[in-house]
């Protein structure tokens, strides 16, 4: 099925959808699956941290590209912050390479917007609120990436249906991606009404074949429920939505008062936060190997839309006709409008 429409032509793909990255468990199979399916296919850099897999896998999805005369595209996701360590080098690789889109989170974006479109990649930006959104903004980017309430990983605070209509109003001339709680037609269609021009879905691909994680992971994503799902900043410091597994009920959902006042003292604060997201980074790692029962498992309340593990394209095929159906649903009960 094909929607072209001004996301669409922009990113070069046949249906407004990304594949949004996903720390430890996007990976080279995903991208191929949905580069395949028309959609923009998107993973971290930071799942890349060997001394050369970044640009080896850039180097074959730009192959796969081309060769496969692909109707999808690919992009990479960077934390451009201060605490990434990698962040200069994986943004040298990723323009070396010529990476066609860039998603870029937390942090300032001047540089990778400057450099990308030295080339003429895209870049948006995350955003949970007007404030980074007009940072984003002023240093040109070329669409958001509108992150709302129950979203997987670091969710933002507001409902998508205050938000993307917010970022239209404050930036009519900036395109909206909206992301958090996407795993169904009717729902991809409804950002779509609140003024988003496409969606960037992440939790619903945890529970794919090709998802590199515990197979315990992804049955967990499989039974949960949106109750299941709370906040916790005990991983990176930012809250983050993960099931409610006993172990997090164990170890709690916040920071102690002491963690809480080394991320606000000025001396120490970038070291503390560093040090608090490598060992989240390490802690999230254990927690994707099979036998582990120290699960720290992010996830959104999409949850509650996921019954099954399939295939990526099948999960992206499923997704197009839910939305097919819910468009002459839709069209059908409003019938009756003057
Ligand atoms: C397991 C997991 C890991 C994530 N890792 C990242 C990441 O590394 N960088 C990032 O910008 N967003 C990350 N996110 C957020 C997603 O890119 C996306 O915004 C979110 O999944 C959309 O909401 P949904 O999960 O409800 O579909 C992650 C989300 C999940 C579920």
């Amino acid at each position: 099925m094909k929607f072209s429409n001004k996301i669409s032509q922009m990113l070069q793909i046949e249906f407004p959808m990304i594949m949004a990255p996903m720390f430890l468990v996007s990976n080279e199979a995903m991208m191929k699956s949905g580069m395949h399916s028309g959609i923009m296919a998107t993973f971290p850099s930071l799942n890349y941290r060997k001394e050369g897999e970044l640009e080896q896998l850039i180097m074959s999805l730009n192959k796969y590209k081309n060769e496969n005369k692909v109707k999808g595209n690919f992009g990479v996701n960077l934390i451009v912050q201060k605490t990434n360590p990698l962040y200069q080098k994986h943004l040298k690789v990723c323009t070396e390479n010529k990476v066609p889109f860039y998603i870029t989170s937390l942090g300032n974006p001047k540089e990778v917007i400057l450099e990308a479109h030295a080339y003429g990649a895209k870049v948006f930006c995350d955003v949970t609120n007007i404030k980074h959104a007009e940072k984003c903004a002023s240093l040109n980017c070329d669409g958001f990436i509108a992150v709302g309430q129950g979203a997987g990983g670091h969710a933002g605070p507001h409902p998508l249906h205050i938000l993307i209509p917010s970022l239209i109003n404050h930036f009519p001339h900036i395109p909206v991606i909206a992301a958090g709680g996407i795993a169904s037609g009717q729902a991809m269609l409804s950002s779509l009404a609140a003024g988003a021009g496409g969606f960037s879905i992440g939790t619903r691909f945890i529970a794919s074949h090709e998802a590199t994680v515990s197979t315990d992971y992804k049955n967990a994503i499989v039974n949960a429920g949106m109750d299941n799902i709370v906040m916790t900043n005990r991983i990176s410091g930012t809250p983050c939505s993960i099931i409610n597994t006993p172990y997090a009920q164990k170890i709690g959902y916040n920071q102690s008062w002491f963690e809480k006042l080394l991320s606000k003292s000025s001396t120490v604060k970038k070291y503390f936060k560093m040090m608090v997201q490598v060992k989240g980074m390490k802690k999230l790692e254990d927690s994707i190997k099979p036998g582990n029962y120290h699960t720290l498992w992010c996830a959104g309340k999409s949850v509650e839309m996921i019954d099954k593990i399939l295939g990526c394209e099948e999960i992206i095929a499923n997704l197009k006709d839910e939305f097919k159906q819910s468009v002459t649903q839709l069209k059908s009960n409003l019938q009756s409008i003057d």
